[in-house]
């Protein structure tokens, strides 16, 4: 599906203006739709954020209570107000398997005088889905939509953990590479060009 744009009606920006995510931007992959995340999935995604595993790779400084959905709720209204906040779902079980947020940079260390730059903070919830390329098809797609319709000029993934391999590796296949490391090395950003992007398309 295609972005709401002027020449859509006086109801589709309504639409735009009543769902959670504030847009509604509809993607597909191959196994994969990326749809408009809702607030009944922040519900969902609870029992895998109190997965130490999980909660640990997603937030830098997890919290010492048991996540809950007004926290998660809290936190994806802020990145809903910086971007496109998605819910992945995987079309063989109609399941919703996980988020991702295409984010205008909001780190100072990230942001470049006279780029658009953006973060993909992104999760699969259920780590038995982690390995079976779910990753990378979301994030090609998302990347390719902020390059190619958003016409963004760097894409960077931020605060990546020194200790998750699986994100490093997942970056690290699409062609990023380290753009600095934060917190004596503890901490990685990604990032890729434009020029770099369209070298590998
Ligand atoms: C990080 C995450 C989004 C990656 O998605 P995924 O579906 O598990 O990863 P994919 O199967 O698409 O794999 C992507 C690449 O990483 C590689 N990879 C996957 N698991 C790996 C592991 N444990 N170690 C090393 N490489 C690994 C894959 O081989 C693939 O590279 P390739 O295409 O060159 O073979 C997912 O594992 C996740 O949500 N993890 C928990 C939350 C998290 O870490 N989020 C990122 C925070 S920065």
């Amino acid at each position: 599906m295609r972005p709401a744009t002027d020449r859509d009606t006086g109801k589709e920006e309504i639409r735009r203006m009543q769902n959670f995510a504030g847009h509604n931007l509809h993607l597909e992959t191959p196994r994969l739709r990326l749809r408009p995340f809702d607030e009944a999935d922040f519900n969902l995604a609870v029992p895998f954020y109190r997965e130490p595993e999980f909660l640990n790779a997603m937030e830098g400084d997890p919290p010492d209570e048991p996540v809950t959905s007004a926290y998660l709720k809290e936190a994806g209204k802020a990145m809903a107000k910086q971007g496109f906040l998605f819910a992945i779902v995987e079309k063989a079980s109609g399941r919703t398997i996980g988020e991702a947020c295409l984010q205008w940079m909001n780190l100072d260390r990230g942001r470049i005088a006279g780029e658009k730059v953006m973060r993909l903070p992104i999760g699969i919830w259920d780590k038995a889905l982690w390995g079976r390329g779910y990753g990378k098809e979301a994030v090609r797609c998302l990347m390719a939509y902020a390059f190619d319709e958003m016409g963004i000029d760097r894409f960077c993934p931020m605060d990546v953990s020194a200790d998750n391999p699986r994100s490093q590796a997942l970056w690290r296949s699409l062609g990023l590479t380290v753009a600095r490391e934060v917190d004596g090395g503890k901490v990685l950003d990604f990032e890729i060009t434009r020029a770099d992007y369209e070298r590998m398309k």
